[in-house]
């Protein structure tokens, strides 16, 4: 007997269903979305009670861009993921300011990250990227999420903001697990994720206090000894919050997302062959290839905005405080915008992949350190390594809809044969 497989309609979609994200984006739903629904409000389910409430989605390409673009419109302040900020933490973290708040503080850490400043950490990062490669190699098979992809930007985030190497698995164990944290599979309760939370906190205020007597060149010692000019013109420190929540900011954007580029990257390669073999035998296409890979895996989902006044898109009405999702994940695969954008193409050109956000002012403060790594990870480990074997199915982390940075692989086992 064949059990013949019923196309999704419309009403059928419930994106909170974990089920529809353990392999990664339901991009067949997306797909319908951008052409039936393109402004789409998520219906009231009982998935949605834990997340408020139902929502807007944006699929399209323009409409991401257009709303990213669009800060008096549609604010940040709320947060970027759909339950929210955590209470009496609105308006707290840089990905939840609107300006001019929003202003002075990225204004304060974009010095930090400049394109100048990422070009001089090519050699930081070519570095540790050759250790992390000889490493794998050593033992032979390895968890490519784990072993390689997870190392590289920990150790260059960690670097940046001044972390001492001696800390930084235990720091970083910190974010996986809370990471992880909303996975059924590995669910923590909020007692628990409150506990971790804080136990990162006071990292940061003892490595804050460190800073103090010892200012060294990094980014902690510049938001540890900044002070920010006030509406009134008075000047005053990052309060102890601020600086807890900006450390989390930090770590967990500076890691797990390039993360998932780099283990997104590796799986699409190995599943396409002749891409594998077309960056290998001419690395000189190895920059497209990386706006490829951002594009194919999109690390962040999506960032929600909260639209600040009744208005109105592609004729749908959003009220006034109700949340907007801006989905990366399909907008990457807009087929106005990508011609045959389920083809992975390593020389893709034009590409304006919109996974670090749609332009505007909260565009993601990593992109070029994100780019660099990329592309000086996969250069190197493609000047070691003769062959590389999938051993399994990859494992996918599923957090569904809640959790916008960690639609992602949760292991990817390889044999690397050396050169
Ligand atoms: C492949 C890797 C990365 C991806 C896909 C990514 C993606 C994003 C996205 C989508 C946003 C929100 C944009 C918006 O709201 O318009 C964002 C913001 C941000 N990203 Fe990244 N990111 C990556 C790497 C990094 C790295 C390495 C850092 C290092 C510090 C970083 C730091 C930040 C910060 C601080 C913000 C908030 C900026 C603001 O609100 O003004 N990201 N990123």
């Amino acid at each position: 007997m064949t059990i013949e497989a019923t196309a999704p309609t419309i009403d059928s979609i419930d994106l909170t269903d974990y089920e529809l994200w353990r392999h990664g984006v339901p991009h067949e739903l997306f797909t319908l979305l951008r052409k039936e629904a393109p402004v789409w409000r998520h219906p009231d389910t009982p998935g949605t009670e834990r997340l408020g409430g139902g929502f807007w989605i944006l699929s399209r390409h323009a409409d991401v861009q257009a709303v990213s673009r669009n800060h008096a419109g549609f604010r940040s302040l709320e947060g970027p993921s759909l339950p929210g900020e955590q209470p009496g933490q609105e308006g707290m973290r840089i990905v939840s300011m609107d300006p001019p708040q929003h202003t002075r503080l990225r204004r304060l850490i974009s010095a930090g990250f400049t394109p100048r400043v990422t070009a001089a950490l090519e050699a930081q990062a070519r570095e540790w990227a050759v250790a992390i490669v000889e490493r794998a190699l050593e033992q032979n098979e390895c968890d490519f999420v784990h072993d390689v992809a997870y190392e590289l930007p920990m150790h260059m985030i960690a670097d940046i903001v001044g972390i001492p190497q001696s800390d930084r698995t235990w720091l970083f164990d910190r974010v996986n697990i809370l990471l992880q944290s909303t996975d059924p599979r590995s669910y923590l309760t909020p007692e628990e994720r409150t506990a971790i939370q804080m136990e990162m906190f006071g990292y940061a205020n003892q490595l804050g206090a460190e800073k103090r007597r010892a200012p060294a060149d990094d980014v902690w010692t510049t938001l540890t000894l900044a002070e920010i000019e006030q509406p009134d013109g008075s000047r005053t420190s990052l309060s102890e919050l601020e600086l807890d929540l900006f450390f989390m900011v930090l770590t967990f954007a500076g890691s797990e997302t390039t993360r998932g580029a780099v283990s997104s990257g590796l799986l699409a390669l190995l599943e396409h062959p002749d891409q594998m073999k077309r960056l290998r035998t001419d690395p000189s296409v190895i920059n497209t290839a990386t706006d490829e890979i951002l594009r194919w895996s999109s690390p962040v989902t999506y960032f929600r905005r909260t639209a600040a006044q009744d208005v109105e898109v592609r004729g749908a009405r959003i009220g006034a405080g109700e949340r907007v999702i801006l989905c990366y994940a399909s907008a990457n695969r807009d087929e106005d915008v990508f011609p045959d954008p389920f083809r992975f193409d390593v020389t893709r050109t034009p590409n304006p992949q919109v996974s670090f956000g749609g332009g505007g002012l909260h565009y993601c403060l990593g992109a070029n350190l994100a780019k660099r790594e990329i592309r000086v990870l996969f250069e190197e480990l493609f000047a070691r390594v003769a062959d590389i074997e999938l051993l399994s199915d990859p494992e996918y982390s599923v957090q569904g809809i809640e959790n916008p940075i960690t639609v992602g692989l949760k292991d990817l086992h390889v044999r690397l044969l050396p050169r």
